[in-house]
């Protein structure tokens, strides 16, 4: 496996079992589950257990790998991993890799699914150089959500970039937008970060404001789920605020994203489907109730941020500035 910095993996291929970290309970509680079935794989991923566009990719080629390993339906395997989850592309562009060998053979599957994780480590690696480059020295950044080892195959998105740039002595601070309701800010970017000893200040969301009309910041940096034609960027909810503050306080937004994230057949951002999750992600917290009973809560879970907002795309291919339909159609097929 291409060697990333961190000292543990969200994905682990175990031969003839899948393994992953369990990212509800971290970082107060190591929880590793074993896989065996696409079905069972399909759960992990509606329920959180591995998360992050990317990731969710990876753990999706090797459920398909792991029905056929095991002789069942890989036309059944595809779709109970299809219907997990919609927003990310990744997750849709990785069973049709898987699909698209025609193949039932175990081995050449298990082989691709393997190979679909590695790249996605290199991509990330180069992506973070390219991304760094356009960061100046003593630069402070503000990032959403989590896109790093736990959301990738390794090394992260946005929060490569941020570990490239901090590695090329280019950042004096990293803020963390806590990422309600699942947290992934507080609990999983704010986790990773320390154990690099990158210096990192938790931020609950409704502060960036305040600290940003301070110039407390001159970055935002966040992943993607799903990026358009156009270059509008499906995102973590709140995504879409951050971009919008950020313009009015002159800040630069980054968006970092392989291209496994783009989806060229969609033209804007309207036409992507934002996954809606349950009520209760809202009114309560860990369990316990927050809300009076009854009360009644949104939860998309993603937002779209558009184009017009973005400073620059930066992809394993390189970067846009001002994204628009030619530039990207450019780096993607490039
Ligand atoms: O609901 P999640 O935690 O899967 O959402 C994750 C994000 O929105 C990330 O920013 C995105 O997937 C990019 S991860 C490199």
């Amino acid at each position: 496996m291409t060697a990333h910095s961190s000292s543990f993996n969200a994905i682990e291929w175990h031969g003839q079992s899948l393994h992953l970290l369990d990212q509800r309970v971290l970082p107060h509680t190591h929880t590793v589950h074993e896989y065996t079935t696409a079905a069972d794989v399909a759960d992990a991923i509606r329920d959180m257990v591995v998360r992050g566009a990317p990731a969710i990719g990876i753990t999706a080629a090797y459920g398909y790998a792991l029905d056929a390993l095991n002789g069942r339906d890989l036309s059944a395997a595809y779709k109970v991993l299809a219907e997990s989850r919609p927003t990310a592309v990744n997750l849709f562009w990785a069973l049709e890799r898987m699909a698209g060998l025609g193949t039932e053979d175990p081995h050449a599957l298990v082989a691709e699914a393997k190979k679909i994780h590695e790249e996605d480590i290199a991509a990330n690696l180069t992506m973070g150089q390219f991304g760094a480059s356009l960061i100046k020295e003593g630069s402070r950044v503000y990032t959403h959500c989590n896109t790093g080892t736990l959301a990738t195959g390794g090394h992260g998105t946005a929060l490569g970039i941020i570990r490239s740039a901090f590695a090329d002595g280019k950042l004096t601070q990293v803020y963390a937008g806590e990422t309600r309701p699942w947290l992934q800010g507080a609990r999983l970017t704010a986790w990773e970060l320390m154990q690099d000893n990158i210096p990192v200040k938790l931020v609950c969301d409704g502060a960036a404001a305040q600290l940003f009309r301070a110039k407390g910041a001159d970055w935002v940096i966040v992943g993607a789920d799903r990026i358009t034609a156009n270059g509008d960027v499906a995102n973590k909810i709140g995504t879409y605020s951050l971009a919008v503050l950020a313009k009015h306080h002159g800040m630069k937004v980054m968006v970092a994203a392989p291209t496994t994230t783009f989806d060229l057949t969609l033209d804007s951002g309207n036409a992507i489907p934002i996954e809606q999750r349950p009520m209760s992600e809202v009114t309560s917290l860990n369990g316990q109730p927050i809300a009076p009973e009854g009360c009644e809560a949104i939860n998309p879970s993603f937002d779209v941020t558009p184009a017009e907002l973005i400073d620059a795309i930066v992809t394993e291919k390189g970067f846009v500035e001002n994204p628009t339909v030619e530039n990207i159609a450019i780096m993607v097929n490039s």
